[in-house]
């Protein structure tokens, strides 16, 4: 028999028949889902199935986790989660189970939605879903009838077939006539998860077998999205891909912000009429202070390890890391040349997430941007409507130095008060009107915007002198303030 070849295709067009050869022929039974690791990722897989009407089982090796979403309750900070997920446990679509077995004894079609971390030299992490694909092989052993393993973790190209597989194959004792592994990668956005999780842009599958693209294509019938169905490695390679673009065009935007600033334009201006250019398109076209966030960066690493490994040099993605960084050294050359030498001057430093609409301050500029202004001297003040307490793990883990000359304010104008300048980092909602009341509170009347979040309607108040970042037409006002 010729071997199956993946190729792009509308997986609707493929026979959707059920996995099991026990049902009456010609209805079409939806499979049961497994996920294994309910942490972002596999929570809002759990739930999107879910919420389109399919039963799902979940484990998590966190007791606490699974108590927890048992009883409807999650401290993930993304709208419409918490409803979604008490309306779906209490309609019993959602289970949240104790093990493995239960996992591979009840469920079909089985997620691995387990972390990757980045490691010190920029790889993954493999050792959290190589454990969890030990535990499920051995569950698997006893276990009679087609399973599918479907990948959602992202891991670099080649990991399904030549780490995942073995491990499972070996663990259950069984091979590909019942056993199948998949990848499946996920493009969830924080803060849009639910939108991104139930309204997919497209849906990417990676199969080695004909029936498993069949098997998929049943799971996501009720989804309206173009389907890819590649091979593995395909798959595996379209998340780092999507990843590195996008990490990309954040990172030559803001290249073209630091010339917008010598010539005298605003990037936001130059962006747009780029993006009018349909081959281009208008999103991820913002400049800001560097990005941030789980994943831009270490997906990027990761992908650079493993072109490197394979001694091909991929110029492009090896500068976007360091082009970010320039962004953010960029970003302190503007707060100082709004206040000048820092030593004794103070800081507010408004938005302390990667971006606004997060509790989540992985990667987050403000961390950088807060060492360097102690490192300087300054004394800093903070502020951020949901990511304080994340953000204070994360500098007490640090070891910065001058921790001392930092404090955290429960309310911007406290944080504003008595400061020679505010910089907006994340461009939380709340700090987009700085009421006059604020500016009255500062010693001195000065803003940097590194998001340009901040609208005409206070930018031109005359009671503040705003820079920002990207604008050249904003930093005259500097030389009439010196
Ligand atoms: C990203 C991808 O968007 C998502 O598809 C993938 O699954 C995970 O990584 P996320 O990390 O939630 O999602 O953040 P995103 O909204 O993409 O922003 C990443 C960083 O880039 C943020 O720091 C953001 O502020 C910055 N950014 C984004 C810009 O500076 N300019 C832009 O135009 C867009």
């Amino acid at each position: 028999m010729a071997p199956f070849v993946p190729r792009t295709a509308d997986m609707r067009t493929l026979d959707s028949s059920p996995i099991s050869s026990d049902r009456p022929a010609g209805r079409r039974r939806t499979p049961r889902i497994g996920i294994g690791g309910l942490g972002y990722v596999g929570l809002a897989t759990a739930l999107g199935f879910a919420e389109k009407g399919l039963t799902v089982t979940g484990y998590d090796l966190v007791d606490r986790l699974r108590q927890d979403l048992r009883s409807g309750r999650t401290n993930l900070a993304e709208p419409g989660v918490n409803g979604l997920l008490r309306r779906v446990v209490g309609l019993g679509r959602l289970q949240i189970v104790d093990s493995w077995q239960s996992i591979a004894d009840d469920s079909e079609v089985i997620f691995l939605c387990l972390p990757t971390p980045r490691r010190a030299n920029g790889s993954i992490d493999l050792r959290p879903i190589v454990r969890g694909a030990q535990e499920l092989g051995k569950a698997l052993r006893s276990v009679r009838g087609y399973r599918l393993v479907v990948v959602k973790s992202t891991v670099v190209p080649g990991t399904t077939e030549k780490t995942i597989r073995p491990i499972l194959e070996k663990s259950s004792g069984h091979d590909a006539r019942w056993l199948g592994v998949a990848a499946n990668p996920e493009f969830l956005a924080e803060g849009t998860m639910l939108r991104d999780v139930l309204r997919p842009e497209r849906i990417v599958v990676g199969v080695s077998a004909q029936k498993d693209a069949r098997v998929l294509a049943n799971v996501y019938r009720r989804f309206r999205a173009p389907r890819i169905v590649l091979s593995p490695r395909g798959a595996e390679l379209v998340k780092y891909a999507s990843n590195a673009f996008l990490a990309s065009r954040v990172a030559f935007t803001n290249e073209i912000s630091r010339i917008a600033e010598r010539e005298g334009v605003d990037v936001d201006r130059v962006m747009r009429a780029v993006g009018l250019d349909s081959r281009i398109g208008r999103r991820y076209l913002s400049a800001g202070p560097g990005f941030g966030g789980s994943c831009f960066e270490k997906d990027v690493r990761a992908l650079v390890q493993e072109v490197e490994r394979m001694r091909l040099h991929p110029r492009i993605l090896e500068a976007i890391v360091p082009s970010n960084a320039d962004q953010t050294r960029h970003a302190f050359d503007l707060i100082q040349s709004a206040v000048g030498p820092l030593r004794g001057r103070t800081i507010a430093l408004l938005g302390l997430s990667f971006k606004a609409g997060t509790d989540d301050v992985r990667e987050s500029r403000a961390l950088p941007i807060v060492r360097w202004a102690v490192g300087k001297g300054a004394q800093i003040r903070l502020h951020d409507p949901r990511a304080r307490a994340n953000f204070q793990r994360l500098l007490g883990a640090s070891r910065a130095r001058g921790v001392n000359r930092v404090r955290f304010l429960p309310s911007p104008i406290e944080a504003v008060s008595g400061a020679d300048v505010a910089v907006i980092q994340a461009a939380w909602p709340d700090y987009l009107g700085f009421p006059r009341a604020w500016v009255r509170k500062m010693r001195r009347p000065v803003v940097v915007d590194l998001r340009r979040a901040l609208p005409p309607s206070v930018t031109s108040r005359g009671d503040l002198v705003c820079v920002r970042l990207g604008d050249g037409t904003s930093q005259p006002a500097l030389r009439r303030l010196a």
